[in-house]
């Protein structure tokens, strides 16, 4: 069971996902984390009930970690990475599900983290203004641990970047989310 946050630790949670945003705003690409309806459209799309291993790309201070963690069964475990050491950190502390591994580095390297036949990447990073060898290398290894024909879902603050996710995932499907800030664009796609 994950507990709901208390309006406290809301306050808390954002405070620190600012200071995140001011002292990286590329890295970062928000200054405040994704709202309920982007998260719930980022996960709500998919049968949680067999999934058995989740990759996350870029947990912040984890919205979309709990809300995962919510839908997943008592056997699954989610590997998170994230770059931010302060986020990382408070992830590790607060979310205390046994189901969570938190890796305080660059899902760049994934696949020297997690065996292949992952079931289902999940992405927040701001992939279209990272550099082109950092996305370069997150997608191969993204591929790389995937299970033939698993989901790899993410967003999008705009959709310049897609056509290249398009070269790495032919199968990629857009949907676009009005109610966040600022507006988002999901994509699924599958190995
Ligand atoms: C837009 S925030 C998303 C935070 C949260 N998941 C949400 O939806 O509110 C992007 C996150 O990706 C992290 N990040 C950026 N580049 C990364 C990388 N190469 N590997 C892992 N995390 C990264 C940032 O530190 C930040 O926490």
């Amino acid at each position: 069971m994950v507990p709901s946050l208390s309006n406290l630790a809301r306050a808390r949670q954002r405070l620190l996902f600012a200071r995140g945003f001011l002292a990286n705003p590329r890295g970062v690409g928000s200054v405040i984390p994704s709202s309920p309806r982007l998260v719930g459209r980022l996960l709500g799309g998919l049968d949680w009930s067999q999934v058995r291993h989740v990759v996350e790309f870029g947990p912040g201070t984890g919205v979309v970690t709990r809300a995962l963690l919510a839908r997943l069964g008592p056997d699954a475990r989610v590997t998170a990475f994230e770059i931010n050491p302060e986020f990382a950190a408070y992830l590790a502390r607060d979310i205390a599900d046994p189901r969570l591994t938190v890796v305080p580095a660059s899902a760049e390297t994934l696949a020297s983290h997690v065996e292949p036949g992952v079931d289902v990447a999940v992405s927040s990073l701001p992939f279209s203004i990272m550099p082109r060898h950092v996305r370069t290398g997150i997608l191969t290894a993204t591929l790389e641990v995937l299970a033939p024909g698993a989901p790899f879902v993410g967003y999008q603050y705009s959709t310049a970047w897609l056509k290249e996710l398009r070269r790495f995932f032919p199968d990629l499907s857009v949907r676009f989310e009005p109610r966040n800030w600022p507006p988002a664009f999901v994509f699924t796609a599958h190995r």
